[in-house]
């Protein structure tokens, strides 16, 4: 048997504690892979939007100034300069615009102007060989976007538009959007945290107080109850240790019966033994008497000797050892318990009559059929009267094998038939142990005929006699009853 030491105890329930933050902790991590993935991907596609709609619009900018500066004959600083500070709506961080040769003829920087100069900014150069540019950059609140177009008059490229702008209120927005989603996605594991924590934590609980009532349980409390409420599996788990507590209480219930029945039965031949032995020893008594009362002393063993050996067999039974059955014929079974118990009723005066069918093969442990016909034949004899009479008949009834013992004996009372399975349960304690018996015979019965898969039956009716049935199903095998 494993034992629960009170060292390994403790150990047992830290891991088990463990066990459930190991698995709190796997899910919060899982949660929180999954949230900085959402994180990055919904910044990501933020930034995506906002560049988009960037593109479009500096890029429709780019392509409005570029053809209003194609309408110009010719690209001087004068001529462009006019043309752009006619565009009222233009609102950019910087504007320069390029001949074909890529010099300068406008740049609304004021300082650092590249009036003149020849600009090689890769964005330009791009664009001179009639692409459309743009690029854009975020950083802390800030939109960095720069486009450029090509300018084409009458089909030639006549120069370069380039834009860049600086826009800190659409990074703002940006940065509070991905502050927001960053916010949220730290709440919402802060939470993930916490209610895993909540539910291991009452998990732990829970389950602790199925150990804890164990642990009662297991010191002998049987009465004790989990009082633990809900429908979850910890629930069933404490109805299943509650139903388990029953029976063992049931069980134990049983035991103390049983301890407390044998000791007294065994007690009443050992102090008869003791008064008689007491009395041959203390009397000076005649040959005669000793003798009769050494009789009594050997009749009182003799009892003893019976009921040991029949709480024996029956704690075999109990202990359910395995025993081989095998398939067997009723009848010869039968006969061998009723030659050996002729000799009892021959001097009973009881007459046996016998009406067995032969071919009633059945499934069973062949000492345990011997053991049933041999008790109720005994009963049959022992509770009959004179010139009475016990008939014992098989026969097959649909697929079951049918024995009946009934006898014209005392009969049982009505309220004793419940009892009469009961261990040491006698309905005339004094005449049964004055035929020496001790009341197991039909509980050994009983537990016999059950193990074989059979069952038992009685009808009595008082002063007539009484009827035991018993059946167990055939077994029809070809090979064995040739
Ligand atoms: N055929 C019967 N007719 C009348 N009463 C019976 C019959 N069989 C059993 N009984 C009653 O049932 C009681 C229990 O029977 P059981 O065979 O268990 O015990 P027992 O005969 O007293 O002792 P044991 O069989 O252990 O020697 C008996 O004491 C008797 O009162
Ligand atoms: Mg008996």
């Amino acid at each position: 048997m494993l034992a629960i030491t009170s060292e390994n105890k403790p150990a047992t329930f830290r891991i088990y504690g463990k066990s459930q933050f190991r698995y709190a902790a796997v899910y919060v991590l899982i949660t929180l892979v999954v949230l900085i993935f959402l994180n990055i991907y919904c910044s990501n596609t933020s930034q995506t939007l906002f560049c988009q709609s960037k593109q479009a619009a500096m890029l429709e900018r780019c392509q409005v100034t570029a053809s209003e500066i194609a309408a110009l004959e010719v690209l001087s600083p004068s001529s462009v300069s006019d043309a752009i500070s006619q565009m009222t709506t233009l609102k950019v961080s910087r504007l320069i615009i390029t001949d074909q040769s890529g010099t300068a003829v406008y740049d609304s920087a004021e300082r650092s102007s590249v009036l003149g100069e020849y600009v090689l900014l890769p964005e330009i150069v791009t664009a001179s060989l009639g692409n459309k540019v743009f690029s854009w950059n975020y950083h802390a609140g800030t939109m960095l976007s720069r486009a450029a177009v090509p300018v084409y008059a009458y089909g030639t490229m006549i120069g370069c538009v380039y834009m860049t702008e600086y826009d800190t209120s659409q990074g703002l927005l940006l940065q509070s959007l991905l502050n927001n989603i960053s916010s949220i996605t730290f709440v919402l594991e802060i939470l993930i945290m916490v209610f895993s924590l909540i539910f291991a934590l009452m998990f732990s609980k829970r389950m602790e107080k199925i150990f804890a009532s164990m642990r009662i349980i297991r010191k002998g409390d049987y009465s004790h109850k989990v009082n633990l409420k809900g429908r979850d599996e910890l629930a069933f788990l404490a109805a299943e240790v509650n139903n388990l507590t029953d029976r063992l209480q049931i069980a134990e219930a049983e035991r103390r019966q049983f301890v407390s029945d044998a000791s007294h039965e065994l007690k009443t031949p050992l102090a008869s033994i003791k008064l008689l032995s007491d009395s041959i020893l203390q009397n000076d008594m005649d040959m005669d008497t000793t003798r009769e009362f050494v009789g009594d002393i050997g009749n009182e063993a003799d009892r003893l000797n019976r009921m040991t050996q029949k709480l024996l067999s029956l704690s075999k039974v109990d202990a359910a050892l395995e025993q081989e059955s095998e398939i067997l014929n009723v009848a010869p079974t039968i006969r061998r318990v009723v030659r050996m118990l002729s000799g009892i009723a021959a001097k009973a005066d009881i007459t046996i009559e016998l009406a067995l069918t032969e071919n009633c093969p059945i499934l069973i442990v062949e000492d345990d059929l011997y053991q049933i016909a041999f008790n109720l034949v005994e009963n049959g004899i022992k509770y009959n009267l004179p010139g009475g009479k016990l008939t014992v008949s098989l026969h097959r009834c649909d697929d079951n094998a049918i024995l009946r013992f009934a006898d014209t004996g005392v009969g049982i009372p009505e309220d004793a038939v419940g009892h009469i399975f009961e261990r040491f349960y006698r309905v005339d304690k004094a005449r049964s142990r004055k035929s020496g018996g001790s009341g197991l015979g039909l509980a050994i019965v009983r537990s016999m005929v059950e193990r074989n898969q059979g069952q038992i039956q009685v009808e009595s009716t008082l002063g007539q006699g009484s009827v035991f049935t018993v059946s167990f199903p055939i077994f029809d095998t070809e090979e064995v009853f040739e």
